[in-house]
């Protein structure tokens, strides 16, 4: 169900699309759903507040056999689940979870799928520290039923037993009460949890689990979003201190769900590591360093304070502190891009150099090239982006500004202060600067008109 107005979010962004590290609410509760081994055809989800959005979203990050069902108006839990009655109805059993509930782990989904067989409807309900206004289960004999905190009475509202929002319905007895449910409570709304109460009047079988608070907590406002994040970054952190990563300060890391590490990674402290990134063995992150979608292999130091995006880092190269690699760049092995540096679309070749204050776009580089500091490329001629070439063993002096497109050929050289507007040849030196012109007694010339004249007599 995520088809809620998530009105306590107090945000115009639909609920379930809201952050926890870099995916949605929504993206973590089905992943557990699929990886408890439900499969992506016979899962709904139904969408209504903020509709689009939502199914547009599940379109692009999801297998196209997921169903996306419509609830138009949102009048309650019990008519979301009447409203996809068309989906459900063919089945002998029916899972309903609340879109809220990212922390939910596969494991716990499957043993509870596993579990819940013999009842006609069995939830979910957890030992909350903080009863908040969640739902408080009532058990009576063998049997549960479900008040709302809204319409609890206060010796109700103590009770600190309360339900997660994750139902297991026999299809066959949810038919027989689903149109009975009523909104005759506080909310005016169709209320799910009075499936319950309605199957126990027949006679029907129902009861709970228990399943641990830190699984079950349900996202109803910023200050539960940021402690599931808080949550769920724990868990990714330990994941990776188990195998071998290295964090002095793991409280301080942010990693995506979707980043891979490998044994013996050090990442220090401050450090953000985002979408589908992959760091190799033994590679060392500096502090401060945020990388998204990047490829680093085994062996790579990121000194500090380096900013990576979409682009390849590969064995024993280095880079940082305070270099920006952009947009489909790659440093070969044992290349170095580093202080103020900014790549962007360029490759630099086996054991090449960018040590100090360049910019390198759309270039590409050999090996053992070293760049002279405060070197660009003018990639952009405010049309189009024009590249640069540097051949293999090129050394270009300190402050070159390749006018692209241009190329430099094997063992070409550049002198330091030049523009170059043409092509070098190969084991040339590249000049392209006016020539020094020195002015005769300047100094003293110049001394005599700016020296200050003598104090006047009054
Ligand atoms: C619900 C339960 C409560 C339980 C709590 C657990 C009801 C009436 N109450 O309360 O017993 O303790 O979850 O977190 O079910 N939704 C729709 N359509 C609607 C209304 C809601 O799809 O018309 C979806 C929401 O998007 C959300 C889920 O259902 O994902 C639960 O709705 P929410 O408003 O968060 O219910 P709670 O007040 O948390
Ligand atoms: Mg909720």
């Amino acid at each position: 169900m995520a088809a809620g107005k998530g009105t306590r979010m107090r945000s115009t962004t639909p609920k379930v699309l809201q952050p926890i590290l870099d995916r949605s609410i929504i993206d973590y509760v089905l992943r557990s759903v699929f990886e408890a081994g439900i499969k992506p055809e016979n899962v709904g989800v139904l969408v209504g507040s903020g509709g689009e959005l939502v199914e547009q979203h599940l379109r692009e990050n999801f297998p196209s056999e997921l169903n996306i069902l419509w609830q138009h108006e949102q009048l309650g839990t019990g008519h979301a689940v009447k409203s996809a009655r068309e989906f459900w109805t063919n089945y002998d059993n029916l899972i309903v979870l609340n879109g809220d509930l990212p922390l939910i782990k596969p494991e716990s989904l499957k043993n509870f799928i596993n579990e819940s067989g013999g009842n006609d409807c069995t939830v979910i309900s957890f030992n909350a520290k903080h009863a908040k206004q969640y739902g408080r289960i009532l058990r009576e004999e063998n049997k549960i039923k479900i008040v709302e905190f809204k319409d609890a009475t206060p010796e109700q509202r103590k009770i600190h037993e309360v339900n997660a929002g994750c139902y297991a319905f026999k299809v066959k007895s949810l038919e027989e009460v689903i149109d009975l449910i009523k909104n005759d409570n506080a909310q005016k709304e169709y209320y799910l949890p009075d499936a319950l109460y309605l199957m126990n009047e027949k006679n029907m079988q129902t009861g709970a689990f228990i399943f641990p608070e830190e699984e079950m907590q349900g996202i109803n406002n910023q200050s539960e979003l940021a402690q599931a994040s808080r949550v769920m970054r724990k868990r990714i952190s330990e994941k990776w201190l188990e195998i071998g990563v290295r964090m002095p300060v793991p409280e301080s890391v942010y990693i995506s769900p979707d980043a891979k590490l490998s044994q013996g990674v050090v990442i220090m402290p401050n450090v953000q590591i985002w979408g589908e990134s992959e760091i190799g063995e033994n590679s060392y992150i500096g502090s401060g360093s945020i990388l998204t979608n990047v490829k680093i292999g085994s062996n790579v130091k990121i000194i500090a304070y380096a900013v990576i995006e979409n682009s390849e880092l590969k064995d024993n190269s280095k880079a940082g502190p305070f270099c920006y690699i952009r947009d489909g760049s790659c440093l070969e092995e044992k290349s170095f891009a580093g202080k103020f540096v900014e790549l962007k679309n360029s490759k630099i070749g086996e054991n090449s150099k960018v040590p100090h204050l360049s910019y390198m776009g759309d270039a590409t580089l050999g090996h053992d090239v070293n760049i002279g500091a405060g070197s660009i490329t003018c990639n952009y001629d405010g049309v189009h982006k024009n590249k640069t070439f540097i051949g293999n063993n090129c050394f270009v002096g300190s402050n070159t500004m390749f006018v692209a497109p241009v190329e430099l050929s094997d063992g070409a050289a550049t002198a330091a202060g030049s523009v170059i507007t043409q092509a070098v040849p190969e084991n040339a030196l590249g000049v392209g600067r006016a020539r020094q012109t020195n002015i005769k007694d300047w100094s003293i010339l110049h001394n005599h008109l700016i020296k200050p004249q003598p104090k006047g007599e009054n």
